[in-house]
């Protein structure tokens, strides 16, 4: 079997990996030049498979290129494109139409196409279809078109690609059947869905259920915290109850391509088809925004208390990537948290054992190296990421006699204070 990927990210690439382990010959398609030359080089640049990976990967027969004509040989497409915002915070679906005109252009009789970026429900059927069928095809009988949601969850050594479970969605039951087969190969459970509707949203629904329970949480830290009540000791309490409850934990914020924006493009389409307002979605992203300016305002107190005026004051900020563990700054609430930070007219610096250099609304931001010295010297610390780095020196950060704000609940000591 041969398999063209569409998009070599943080989805595409462990797919492509995943496959190509599996027996299949796999090959990459990416617009992107420097990750195509750097994939054949045996370089990842994704933080979920090493260069080792990639050159395994390459010594198995995979290449990657940035000409679509691959699609020719291909037995089955995916398409792992992004699928981001717009300026006024619509669904962007200019790389999926992209991919799907690259492929129609070259796509052979009997062609699975796959779709795995995630996106609102009728994207697989409304737009994907027509632009496939192009008039000279039949999905079903010339080729076929499935939706199967991406669950990959960076940093995540448990649940692997291999391990979660694929929802996978056809518009036919021959399309089902058929991208069905291809997961199957190199993944351990395939869930077949009704259509492929059910599929985009199922994945909706997963992201927008994370989102308004981060929501729910991180406005109870804010309550708790005004009350007097230890909202981490809360959390530690309700989740002994073996059923009914899953715990969510208080953050400076939500990050990453999936929660902030993902919700959106389910609330697009309920606007869009009922007029209606997805009223779930808008509190929690307006919840969800509004903890960098809480912890800032935390931030703010607690150097107070030290008879000390954020500005002037030297902060440091622990971890600025958007979760713990890896080196992905996207849409990370480190940058609007410094942002403000900045604007109050504080001297600030960042610690990151996964980030080289970081800019912030195009000013550069000190980092530093040497944790202990940094806490020393700063006035306030903030972490906003628990890396496994900070979680081997929690005792030595706990003796920080510098105040330091946790944003992780992660970390205990005379002057450390949780969100
Ligand atoms: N990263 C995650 O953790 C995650 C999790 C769940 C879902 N998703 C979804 O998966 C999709 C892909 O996300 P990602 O994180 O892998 O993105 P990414 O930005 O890491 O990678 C996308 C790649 O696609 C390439 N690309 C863009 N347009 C292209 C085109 N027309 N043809 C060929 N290549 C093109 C880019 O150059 C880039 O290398 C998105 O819809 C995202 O919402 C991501």
């Amino acid at each position: 079997m041969k398999a063209v990927v569409v998009g070599l990210g943080y989805v595409g690439l462990p797919l492509a990996r995943a496959a190509s382990v599996a027996g299949v010959e796999v090959v990459g398609l990416d617009l992107n030049l420097r990750v195509v030359d750097l994939l054949n080089a045996g370089r990842s640049h994704i933080d979920d498979l090493s260069s080792d990976d990639v050159s395994e990967m390459v010594a198995n027969g995979f290449t990657a290129t940035s000409d679509a004509a691959c699609i020719a040989e291909a037995d089955i497409v995916v398409i792992c494109v992004p699928t981001p915002l717009d300026d006024s915070g619509s669904p962007d679906l200019a790389a999926v139409i992209g991919a799907a005109k690259a492929v129609e252009q070259h796509m052979q009789p009997g062609l699975t196409v796959v779709l795995e970026s995630t996106t609102y429900p009728g994207t697989t059927e409304e737009i994907l279809k027509p632009l496939l069928e192009n008039g000279k095809r039949i999905c079903g009988v010339d080729f076929f078109l499935a939706f199967s949601p991406e669950r990959i969850d960076p940093g995540n050594e448990k649940f692997t690609i291999v391990n979660t479970p694929k929802v996978v969605g056809g518009v036919t039951p021959v399309s089902t059947q058929k991208a069905a087969a291809f997961y199957s190969k190199f993944i351990d459970q395939i869930v077949e869905a009704k259509g492929t509707r059910e599929a985009e949203t199922a994945k909706l629904l997963e992201n927008t259920y994370r989102h308004v329970n981060i929501a729910l949480v991180n406005e109870m830290a804010q309550f708790c915290f005004a009350m007097g009540i230890d909202i981490w000791e809360v959390i530690r309490l309700a989740k002994t109850k073996p059923f009914g409850f899953q715990s969510f934990t208080p953050s400076a914020g939500v990050g990453g391509h999936c929660i902030p924006i993902d919700p959106n493009y389910l609330a697009y389409k309920v606007r869009a088809d009922l007029d209606r307002p997805f009223r779930f979605v808008e509190l929690a992203e307006e919840i969800n925004n509004g903890m960098p300016p809480y912890v800032s305002r935390r931030l703010q107190d607690l150097l107070n208390d030290h008879s000390k005026p954020v500005r002037g004051s030297t902060v440091l900020l622990l971890g600025v990537t958007y979760k713990a563990n890896i080196s992905d700054r996207r849409e990370s609430p480190a940058m609007p948290l410094a942002k403000r930070l900045l604007d109050m007219g504080c001297t600030l610096k960042f610690h990151d054992p996964y980030v080289e250099s970081w800019e912030v609304d195009g000013r550069v931001v000190e980092k530093t190296d040497d944790l202990e010295a940094a806490l020393l010297t700063a006035d306030a610390a903030i972490i906003v990421q628990a890396h496994q780095e900070y979680v081997s020196s929690a005792e030595r950060i706990g003796a920080s006699t510098s105040p330091i704000l946790d944003a992780t609940g992660k970390f205990s000591g005379a002057n450390v204070e949780r969100l």
